[in-house]
């Protein structure tokens, strides 16, 4: 499919991702402008609730987001998985503690994605479906990396995506606990509103992510296996 938009010349594309593919999108777009020198693109980066607002309102070609919106009609591709994990500073005294039950965290200040962020979302959503009481924000920001910073200062644990740890790795300045009941299991999905034909553009990138996704889902796998193995390590 790709051969036969090979000839693409120019073009515009207007992506729109959450906030933890920010990690991933810039690399898409640099490798996909290769591609097609002509084509110009604009990323927009947001939360799940603006992301889906500019989907009903068709603010951009192609939508990056976790799972597809309930009651927004899309077609919806997936792309990679995305788990998320518990963070803590590496100095954090639970770092070499295997299988920290989940109540154990409400003992723990946390620091919570804002509300209308899917993270938050996902993350209240284990503690109620195990009869947990929400664990409650020492602080909110509306930053993945603003978050990361607090970590590291020691002013709470949070949870996260992986793939916000893409630059340093999970051997830096920030630890994943060995929680029950993580990562949960997100994944991400390319998706456009139904009914609306994408643009060639759109088209070119659609075909380019989903081949693109694999390879970094085989990089992921290798992640989590690690992961995996400093857990089997542990005493
Ligand atoms: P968020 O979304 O950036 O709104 O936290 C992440 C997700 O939905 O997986």
């Amino acid at each position: 499919k790709l051969a036969d938009i090979k000839g693409l010349k120019r073009g515009y594309l207007r992506l729109a991702v959450i906030t933890s593919a920010k990690y991933l999108a810039p690399h898409l777009l640099g490798r996909f402008c290769r591609l097609y020198p002509g084509v110009e693109v604009s990323l927009k980066v947001t939360n799940r609730e603006r992301l889906l607002e500019r989907i009903a309102s068709h603010g951009d070609d192609l939508y990056i987001l976790g799972q597809p919106p309930q009651g927004l009609e899309v077609e919806a591709y997936p792309l990679i998985p995305n788990p998320l994990v518990v963070m803590a500073a590496r100095s954090h005294p639970l770092v070499n503690v295997a299988n920290i039950p989940l109540k154990r965290l409400l003992e723990e200040p946390f620091i919570m994605r804002e509300p209308g962020s899917g993270t938050r979302d996902a993350l209240l959503r284990l503690f109620e479906t195990k009869g947990l009481p929400a664990p409650v924000a020492r602080m909110e920001f509306g930053s993945n990396e603003a978050i990361k910073q607090a970590i590291v200062a020691g002013l709470g644990i949070s949870v996260l995506s992986l793939h916000s740890l893409v630059l340093e790795g999970t051997s830096g300045p920030i630890a994943i606990l060995d929680v029950q009941g993580f990562p949960i299991q997100r994944h991400w999905y390319v998706v456009y509103p139904k009914g609306r034909k994408p643009s060639v553009v759109a088209q070119a990138f659609l075909e380019f992510v989903k081949q693109e996704g694999r390879h970094i889902a085989e990089n992921l796998d290798k992640e989590m296996e690690k992961i995996r193995r400093l857990r089997s390590a542990k005493p």
